[in-house]
C-alpha cells in the first residue's frame, strides 16, 4: 500500500500535531507541563477532538483522559492506544503527543471506514508521563494499573500541594483509585517518536520495541551552613554546593565506569540541581539533586544504588558539608514488550511495505506500567538527528502517518484474531 490509499488521513493527523504544538507556555516552546493551566488547555483541545471523532470522553480517577468507543462484543474487553500529552520544560512537539494523536487518527479512520470493532477501543492521554513537579513520572499509567503507591500521593510540588490534590485538579479522585484499576485490557499499544537516531541512520520507518529500560530516580540533599560570602574564610565554611558538585562528578564517573563494562546499557544524569538560598553573596545552605539512572540489567542498577548509598557521604563531608538524605523517588523495572504484539506490529509494518527493525528503548514510557497487567507493545517512528526533550525534536508527516497506519492495521488484526480466540474460549467454557 502507498500513502495515497493508507487508511489514515495524514493531513488531519499532522494538523492536530501542529495545533497542539501551538499550545505552549509563552516564549518557552514546547512546554505543557503536567498539572499546569497550559496542560489543561492541551487537554481541552484533545477532548474536543476526541468528541468530534465520536469518542465518549472521561477523566478516570488517576487523571487520565480517555476517549472510548464501545465494541459490538464489549465482553471481549478493551484495546487501548495510549501515550501522553504533557511535556518536559522546553520539550518537543511529538514526544507523547504523536502517540495520543496517532490513536485518535486510528479511531477516526475506523469511523470513516464504517468499521465497528468487536472490542471496545480506548485512546488514552496518560497524566504526567514526564518527570513532574511532584517528583514522579507516569502518574496516570501507574494509577490505571494499580502502581500508584499510597506514599506517592503525599509527594509535594514546590508550592506544597500534594499529589492527591494535584490529581484532583486534573479531574481525578484518588479515593476511587482502587476501583478503577483495569482488568479488561486485551492489549495496550503505544506509538512514540524514537528519541534517538537509529531509524534515521538506517533509513527505516518503524521500530518495533523489544524492551524498555529500567529507570530509578534518586533525590539527594546536601546540607551546609548559609554564611556571608565576603566575611567567611574558606576554611570556616560549610558550603553545601562544594559537597554537591563532588556528588555530581562521582555519579558521572560511576555511570561511565558501569557503562564502559559492556554488561548492558547504563546511563545516569543529574538533571535537577536546586541551590538554596541561591544568591551569589551567600554560602549555599542546601542543594537538592535529582538523579535519573537507567539500566537494562537490574544488577547494574542495584550496584549503582549501593554506590550512591555508601560512597557519596565521605566525598561530601570532605568538603565540610553533610550528605543529609537519599530518597528513592521511583524505581521502575526493565520491561519486556509482549512477543505476540511485537509480531503483530512487525507484520503490519511489513504488509504496508515499510522498513522496520526490532529495537530497545532507552526512554521510559507509559507502556511499562500497562505491561504489568496486560500485553503491551510499542512502535517508534524516526526522530530527526535523534533530538528529543528539546524544541528541535522533529518527525515528518509521512513518518507519523506511517506509524498510525501500522497501529490501524494492528488493531484490526487484534480485533479479528482476539475476537476469534475469545469466542473459542467462550465456546469451550459452554461445552
Ligand atoms: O524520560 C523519559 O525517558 C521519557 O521521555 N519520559
Ligand atoms: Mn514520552
Ligand atoms: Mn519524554
Amino acid at each position: 500500500m502507498s500513502p495515497a490509499n493508507w487508511p489514515v488521513d495524514e493531513a488531519r493527523l499532522w494538523a492536530d500535531a501542529m495545533a497542539l504544538g501551538d499550545l505552549t507556555e509563552p516564549d518557552v516552546p514546547y512546554t505543557r507541563r503536567a498539572f499546569s493551566e497550559m496542560f489543561l488547555k492541551g487537554r481541552d483541545y484533545l477532548t474536543a477532538r476526541f468528541q468530534t471523532a465520536g469518542l465518549e470522553t472521561s477523566i478516570d480517577a488517576a487523571g487520565n483522559l480517555i476517549g472510548r468507543r464501545a465494541g459490538s462484543a464489549p465482553e471481549l474487553g478493551t484495546l487501548i492506544i495510549g501515550s501522553h500529552s504533557d511535556t518536559v520544560p522546553g520539550g518537543g512537539r511529538f514526544d507523547g503527543v504523536a502517540g495520543v494523536l496517532a490513536g485518535l487518527e486510528v479511531a477516526r479512520a475506523l469511523k470513516d471506514a464504517g468499521i465497528t470493532l468487536r472490542h471496545n477501543l480506548e485512546i488514552v492521554d496518560c497524566l504526567a508521563e514526564e518527570m513532574s513537579v511532584f517528583g514522579l513520572s507516569c502518574i496516570g499509567s501507574r494509577g490505571m494499573t494499580g502502581h500508584l503507591e499510597p506514599d506517592m500521593l503525599a509527594y509535594q510540588n514546590p508550592e506544597g500541594e500534594d499529589l492527591a490534590a494535584g490529581i484532583a485538579r486534573m479531574g481525578g479522585d484518588v479515593t476511587r483509585l482502587p476501583q478503577v484499576v483495569r482488568d479488561d485490557i486485551c492489549a495496550y499499544l503505544e506509538l512514540h517518536i524514537e528519541q534517538g537516531r537509529v531509524l534515521e541512520s538506517a533509513g527505516e520507518d518503524i521500530g518495533v520495541v523489544t524492551n524498555i529500560v529500567g529507570i530509578m530516580r534518586l533525590e539527594i540533599t546536601v546540607t551546609g551552613l548559609a554564611d556571608h560570602a565576603g566575611t567567611t574564610p574558606m576554611d570556616l565554611r560549610r558550603d553545601a554546593l562544594s559537597g554537591a558538585v563532588e556528588v555530581v562528578a562521582a555519579i558521572r564517573d560511576k555511570a561511565r565506569e558501569i557503562a564502559g563494562r559492556g554488561e548492558g546499557y547504563f546511563v545516569a544524569t543529574t538533571g535537577e540541581f536546586d541551590i538554596q538560598p541561591g544568591a551569589a553573596n551567600v554560602v549555599p545552605r542546601e542543594v537538592r539533586l535529582v538523579i535519573d539512572a537507567r539500566a537494562e540489567n537490574p544488577a547494574l542498577m542495584q550496584e549503582f544504588l549501593r554506590f550512591a548509598q555508601n560512597d557519596l557521604a565521605s566525598l561530601v563531608s570532605a568538603q565540610g558539608a553533610e550528605f543529609s538524605e537519599l530518597k528513592v523517588l521511583s524505581d521502575s523495572a526493565h520491561t519486556e514488550c509482549d512477543d505476540a504484539l511485537q509480531e503483530q506490529l512487525a507484520q503490519a509494518a511489513e504488509g504496508l511495505g515499510l522498513k522496520w527493525r526490532r529495537m530497545a528503548s532507552g526512554a521510559g514510557h507509559d507502556a511499562v506500567f500497562f505491561s504489568r497487567i496486560a500485553p503491551a507493545a510499542m512502535i517508534f517512528i524516526p526522530c530527526r538527528a535523534g533530538r528529543s526533550h528539546t524544541p528541535e525534536e522533529w518527525t515528518e508527516p509521512g513518518q507519523l502517518s506511517a506509524g498510525a497506519a501500522v497501529l490501524f492495521e494492528t488493531i484490526r488484526q487484534l480485533d479479528a484474531a482476539e475476537g476469534a480466540a475469545a469466542a473459542e474460549i467462550t465456546a469451550n467454557k459452554e461445552e
